[in-house]
């Protein structure tokens, strides 16, 4: 029997794309849901596109956090996934909601952590001088940005890179590295992914 993902997004959905395409016929999982709290994002059509039902639950619709979550849980239970990705989901989810899918939900994050949690990555990293920056898969855990790493992406730092250049050279390597830490969990393997 096939995992269930649901992926959670709220802009272009690059990564989303790359999961959804990933898991093909022998593949231990299948995308049964996008869904973003943007009605805007547009991953949206995307996911349409590859015929993945989507949904909307737009934070702004919701007067407090907690609202926002319970609506978020109760569409995300109506796929019942086994698996959630997040995949440039902008919210960040409080403890309860994480504990409520405990052990099931992953995210892509732009850094080598636990180097650079939180935001403006790229920047922080050529702020440190860092020779190498990368991106991390892992396990969502309470504490941001925190959660046990399912695999790790490394590029190099070029002397004249922006944070720009670093996030155009990154992305294609989350492409990668995401579906084949989505593909290693849904199996069950716990060794980590790893690139080059
Ligand atoms: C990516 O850089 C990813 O690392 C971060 O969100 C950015 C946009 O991702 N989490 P996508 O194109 O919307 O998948």
């Amino acid at each position: 029997m096939k995992k269930r993902v649901a992926i959670l997004i709220s802009g272009g959905g690059s990564n989303m794309v790359a999961l959804a395409r990933s898991m093909g016929k022998d593949h231990p999982a299948k995308p049964v849901l996008v869904l973003s709290n943007n009605a805007n994002a547009g991953g949206l059509q995307k996911a349409a596109d590859l015929g993945i039902p989507t949904a909307i639950v737009d934070h702004r619709q919701f007067d407090t956090r907690p609202d926002f979550e319970t609506g978020l849980h109760k569409a995300l239970l109506a796929a019942d996934p086994d698996i959630i990705c997040l995949a440039g989901f902008m919210r960040i989810l409080s403890a309860g909601f994480v504990e409520n899918w405990a052990g099931k939900i992953l995210n892509i994050h732009p850094s080598i952590l636990p180097l650079f949690p939180g935001l403006h990555t790229h920047q922080r990293a050529l702020d440190a001088g860092m020779a190498v920056h990368g991106c991390s898969v892992h396990l969502v855990t309470p504490e941001l940005d925190a959660g046990p790493i399912l695999g790790q992406a490394v590029i190099p730092v070029l002397s004249a890179d922006t944070p720009d250049d670093l996030a155009k050279r990154l992305l294609p390597m989350e492409h990668q590295l995401y579906p084949a830490a989505l593909k290693k969990f849904a199996s069950g393997d716990q060794t980590k992914v790893t690139f080059p």
